[in-house]
């Protein structure tokens, strides 16, 4: 059965303009690569199938995709001979459907209601051929939309004449294509201009040729079509979205003390309320619970922190689930799967790695906690660190409840402390500490008494009583 829409996301281009190695549309605004923002807002147009047309870069494109896009399906333009080529080589992908949505990998700032929009007034007007333009302060880089006697055209820059540049009316890159139309024409197009391509352009006019319906829809809001094919427009776009989306939440109840120098990512979320001090960032798939606070300087990557939490300046947290009412930093380092306990603490200079910290627990000063587990009501000394790695291999800790470690415990890894273990200051511990027990390894102290003067008197007889 024929689907109604299918979107396809052009994506194979060097981006030559970028002048990296890296492939353009995974060039990263907020911590995600470019192609992600078209992608998003399709996807949030309803159950449209989409195909990305990959080339430049492709493996570090489709590792991507493959991960975080696993429903799309990816066609490979080999030579990138322009973006008519890159449609017509994915054929097999859209030729199924009714219609088609085509958009650039390089228009991060595009919006959902937009692309339903197009949709809509594709469908109402049962044109052949619907894209949008919009009217650009500086045309510079984008195709002029040339209207003369009752017929549209598209003129790339470096094809057009002086007066065909003076035009501010551009072409946004996005359409809606009837597929009978386009699987019509689409081999009609020619590489006979400047840059010896095939510009998907030009069946706007091979359409009107035809007598088919094109239209245009004419968007007062240029920033969201910002092309973005090199650096200046890569900070202009991320400066765009970055002010949007802080906009966005504050809206929603976020306080955040300098909106300037605040970064929120795409796909963060706030459950309601929450404060951010100058200079946090915030990316990835991390959600902040309501009341919650984040100091100055702080980085949140792909975190769940609950209701109540309190971060202090100077942490980064990535990948790690922060309970409710817990504390953490200044200065510290949680990653890799840590969870912290509700009313848990995580404190000064202190790195925790895929552990588990219990409710209640503390880990107030300068400690390495890897690999380990630790149960609820416990105390960790100040420099405690989990020996884990053994050179080649990684070894777990396991940590009771209400225990009390001792500051500067070595627990050398694979170890475990049962439940209400106190460990002497300074103790290496090698063995299992049962229940209850306290555990001392370290050299007992010896004090020899006198020791400075002995010293001193054996100075005196050694250099015949001159002192220097
Ligand atoms: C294109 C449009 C221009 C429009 C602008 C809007 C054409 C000929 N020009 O120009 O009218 O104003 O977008 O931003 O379409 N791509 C491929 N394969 C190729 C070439 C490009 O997949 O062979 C992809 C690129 O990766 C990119 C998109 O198509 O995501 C657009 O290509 P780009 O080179 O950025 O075109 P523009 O010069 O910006
Ligand atoms: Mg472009």
């Amino acid at each position: 059965m024929k689907s109604a829409w299918g979107a396809l996301v052009l994506a194979a281009g060097k981006g030559t303009r970028m002048k990296s190695s890296t492939a353009k549309v995974l060039q990263p605004i907020l911590q995600e690569p470019m192609v992600f923002y078209p992608l998003k807002a399709l996807s949030e147009c309803g159950p449209i199938p989409i195909g990305v047309v990959v080339g430049y870069g492709k493996e570090g494109v489709c590792a991507y995709l493959k991960d975080k896009w696993p429903q799309v399906t990816t066609m490979e333009q080999r030579l990138q001979r322009g973006t008519g080529d890159a449609v017509k080589i994915s054929s097999s992908f859209w030729q199924d459907f009714d219609n088609l949505l085509i958009l650039p990998g390089d228009v991060p700032l595009i919006t959902a209601d937009t692309i339903k929009r197009l949709m809509d007034l594709h469908l109402e007007r049962r044109s052949s051929l619907t894209f949008i333009s919009f009217s650009a302060s500086n045309p510079a880089g984008y195709g002029r939309v040339i209207r003369s006697d009752g017929k549209i055209r598209i003129v790339e820059e470096r094809d057009a004449s002086t007066e065909e540049l003076s035009v501010r009316e551009v072409n946004s890159g996005i359409y809606a294509f009837s597929t009978f139309a386009l699987i019509r024409y689409i081999d009609e197009l020619s590489c006979e201009n400047s840059q010896g391509e095939y510009y998907l352009t030009d069946l706007i006019e091979i359409f009107q040729q035809k007598n088919l319906k094109v239209d245009v829809v004419l968007v007062n809001d240029e920033d969201e079509f910002l092309g973005v094919n090199d650096p200046l427009q890569l900070a202009k776009a991320t400066a765009l979205l970055k002010n949007s989306l802080v906009r966005r939440h504050m809206e929603e109840g976020v306080k955040c003390a300098d909106p300037e120098s605040t970064w929120i990512g795409p796909q963060v979320t706030f459950e309601g309320e929450a404060f951010l001090a100058p200079y946090v960032q915030i990316y990835g798939n991390t959600s902040i619970g309501e009341r919650s606070s984040i100091g100055s300087f702080s980085i949140l990557r792909d975190c769940k922190l609950e209701n109540d939490v309190c971060i202090h300046p100077h942490v980064i947290i990535e990948n790690s689930i922060i309970k409710g009412n817990a504390i953490v930093g200044p200065f510290a380092y949680l990653r890799d799967e840590t969870e912290l306990g509700q009313n848990s603490f995580a404190g000064k200079f202190v790195e925790i790695k895929k552990s588990k910290v219990g409710s209640g627990s503390k880990v107030p000063h300068l400690s390495y906690i890897g690999d380990a587990t630790i149960g609820e009501g416990t105390n960790i000394g100040a420099g405690t660190i989990t020996c884990n790695y053994d050179g080649k291999r990684k070894h777990p800790t396991k940590i009771g409840n209400r225990c009390f470690v001792g500051s500067d415990t070595m627990l050398v890894a694979p170890v475990e402390l049962e439940d209400d273990v106190t460990t002497g200051a300074g103790s290496v511990i090698t063995e299992n500490v049962p229940s209850g027990a306290l555990a001392l390894a370290r050299a007992r102290q010896r004090n020899i008494l006198g020791w400075k003067k002995n010293k001193e008197d054996i100075k005196d007889k050694n250099d015949g009583g001159r002192s220097e």
